[in-house]
């Protein structure tokens, strides 16, 4: 049995990766932040889908800021195959925290590299780092863009993220490494986090259908994105880790299309129109935008016989699905407190 190690196994891609590293019959070790809550839910709807698979997924804390808990773990472990997904992920919150993302995003990098290049030296190792398209930055005249495109980051998070790309790309060349960049762009799902724009927008159609908010507050609108399917996108990363050389790839759909579009998509589908209920709000504008994302996928597809399988509008269409029955849900859930409340009143 292959064992997998997975950094950032909480988060979304950490969901879809897992689950499909459990259906090709992975042994998936990830470790995960110590807080003082228990926030695992991804990871604990996937074991409830996957029960027969729940003992082949294991965690334990760690963190990548902490280089010697990395070493100590990945040597004891000893995994065939290492994805690092951990990232501060968020592009607007990295202008408010530049340090911690540096630290996270850049350096974390590095630390997991460090023990893959120990382990390496016992066994052979295989490292997958999640790149972005926003190390790109989005120049006009730089699309669509492609593995040959030169970087031009905009926020702290894209530099950091610059920098651990190049780290994957030296590691693999001082050392020999099996070392590859995935150059993803952005891709969406029902289980991505609330405060990036298209759960933001499928979340608030739905609750604004049902009666649980009033409006949506949002910032830039003409930006362009590439929005792929986070089911699609870690299939790709999983093709990557199993050629016979390491190499570096972009994965997108070749197809953008602008925030107003996708809010324009999601609230149509419910029946509104989105003009009724939105609000601009400067504190969600960043100092330096990325105008326009598009990729060019033409090399993964030739190498890595990759394609996206799911379309802007099958993802709006799954999206807006999903958060209906979150916000029926949540109807439910207020309409029986309120009549809890109410004879509580009454008493
Ligand atoms: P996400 O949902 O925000 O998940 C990020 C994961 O990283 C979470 O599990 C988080 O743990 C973990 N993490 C954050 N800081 C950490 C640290 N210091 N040590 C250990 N774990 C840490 O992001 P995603 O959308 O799944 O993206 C996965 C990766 O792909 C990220 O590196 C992201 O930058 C990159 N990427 C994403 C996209 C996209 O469109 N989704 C595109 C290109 C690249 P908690 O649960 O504790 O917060
Ligand atoms: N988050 C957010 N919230 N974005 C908004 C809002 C809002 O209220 N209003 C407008 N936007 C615009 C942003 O300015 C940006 O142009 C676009 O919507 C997409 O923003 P996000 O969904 O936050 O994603 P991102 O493109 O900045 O970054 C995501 O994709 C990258 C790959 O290109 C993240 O997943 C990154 O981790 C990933 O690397």
């Amino acid at each position: 049995m292959k064992r997998a190690f997975v950094t950032g196994i909480t988060g979304q891609d950490g969901y879809y990766l897992t689950r499909l590293l459990l259906e090709k019959g992975y042994d998936v070790q990830g470790i995960v932040r110590r807080t003082s809550s228990m926030t695992r839910r991804r990871i604990d709807q996937l074991k409830d889908e996957m029960p027969e698979c729940a003992d082949r997924i294991t965690m334990q804390y760690g963190d990548v800021t902490d280089a010697a808990g990395l070493i100590r773990v990945v040597m004891e472990l000893e995994p065939d195959e290492i994805y690092n997904l951990a990232a501060q992920s968020h592009v607007r919150v990295s202008f408010d925290k530049p340090a911690y993302t540096q630290s996270a995003n850049a350096d974390g990098c590095l630390n997991l590299l460090e023990a893959v290049r120990l382990l390496n030296q016992r066994k052979p190792v295989r490292f997958y780092q999640a790149s972005t398209s926003e190390m790109f930055g989005g120049l006009p005249e730089t699309v669509p863009q492609s593995e040959q495109t030169r970087f031009h980051p905009r926020s702290p998070y894209a530099t950091a993220k610059v920098a651990a790309f190049h780290h994957t790309v030296n590691y693999r060349e001082a050392y020999g490494l099996f070392a590859c960049n995935g150059i993803l762009f952005n891709h969406e799902s029902p289980l991505r986090g609330e405060n990036f724009v298209t759960r933001k927008i499928t979340l608030a159609a739905a609750r604004i259908k049902e009666g649980l908010q009033s409006e949506l507050s949002l910032g830039n609108l003409d930006a362009l994105r590439d929005w792929g399917y986070a089911a699609d996108y870690v299939e790709a990363m999983w093709m990557m880790m199993q050629q016979d050389d390491p190499d570096d790839f972009v994965i997108a759909t070749g197809v953008s299309h602008s925030v107003r579009e996708f809010l324009e998509e999601a609230f149509s589908r419910v029946g509104l129109d989105y003009q009724d209920y939105l609000r601009i709000d400067q504190k969600y504008f960043r100092p330096t935008e990325v105008e326009q994302l598009c990729g060019d996928p033409s090399k993964a597809r030739d190498v890595l016989g990759w394609e996206p399988k799911t379309d802007f509008y099958q993802l709006v269409q799954l999206m807006v699905d999903h958060d209906c029955e979150v916000a029926k849900h949540e109807r439910l859930y207020e309409d029986i407190r309120g009549q809890v409340e109410a004879r509580e009143t009454w008493r």
